[in-house]
C-alpha cells in the first residue's frame, strides 16, 4: 500500500495490531508470532515511508475508539477472522471512514475453522445485510468491497 497506494506526499496510514497473532497463528506457530511486530517494522522501513505510518500496538476493540472520526479515506480489516471480531472492526471502523470512503474487508473466503463463528464471512455477512441501504458493494469475491455511501437511504 505504501509503494502503490499512499504515494501522495501527504498521505497517511494508521496500522492497529498487538502482533500477539490471530487465534489460528497461535495454534499453529509460536516462532512466527514472535516475529511479527520486528518483520512489520522491517518491511516499513524498506519502503522508505515510515515517516507515513502511525503504528498502534493494541488490538482494534481497544485502539479504534480512540481515533478521529470521519477521517479516512480507507478501512482495511485484516486482523482477528472471528466472526464477531470482525463485525466489531467494522462497526467501530464505521464512523471513523469519510462519506465516499473505502472499507475493505479480506479473507471473505478464507475458512480458518470449522466452526463458521470462528470465520470472517459469518461477521462480513451480518455487516453488509445490517448496512445495506447505507453502502455500496463494489467488489465480492476472496475480499469484500464496499463504498460508504455520501448520502444513505
Ligand atoms: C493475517 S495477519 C494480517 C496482517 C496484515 N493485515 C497483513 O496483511 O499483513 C492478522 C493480524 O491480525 C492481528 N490481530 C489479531 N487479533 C487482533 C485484534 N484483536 N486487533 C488487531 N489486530 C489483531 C495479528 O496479530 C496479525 O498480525
Amino acid at each position: 500500500m505504501l509503494d502503490h497506494i499512499l504515494t501522495h506526499e501527504a498521505a497517511k496510514v494508521t496500522c492497529v495490531d498487538p502482533f500477539q497473532g490471530s487465534a489460528e497463528h497461535r495454534r499453529f506457530d509460536a516462532d512466527y508470532v514472535q516475529s511479527l511486530e520486528a518483520r512489520f517494522d522491517a518491511n516499513i522501513a524498506k519502503t522508505g515511508a515510515a515517516q507515513k505510518v502511525q503504528k498502534q500496538v493494541g488490538t482494534s476493540q481497544e485502539k479504534l475508539r480512540s481515533l478521529p472520526l470521519n477521517a479516512y479515506d480507507l478501512l482495511y480489516i485484516d486482523g482477528s477472522h472471528i466472526a464477531s471480531d470482525v463485525l466489531e472492526d467494522a462497526l467501530l471502523g464505521w464512523r471513523l471512514v469519510k462519506a465516499g470512503g473505502l472499507i475493505i474487508f479480506d479473507d471473505y473466503g478464507f475458512s480458518f475453522d470449522q466452526n463458521t463463528q470462528h470465520n470472517p464471512k459469518a461477521g462480513i455477512d451480518a455487516f453488509l445485510t445490517i448496512f445495506r441501504d447505507k453502502i455500496k458493494i463494489t467488489h465480492k469475491s476472496y475480499q469484500v468491497f464496499v463504498e460508504k455511501l455520501t448520502d444513505p437511504a
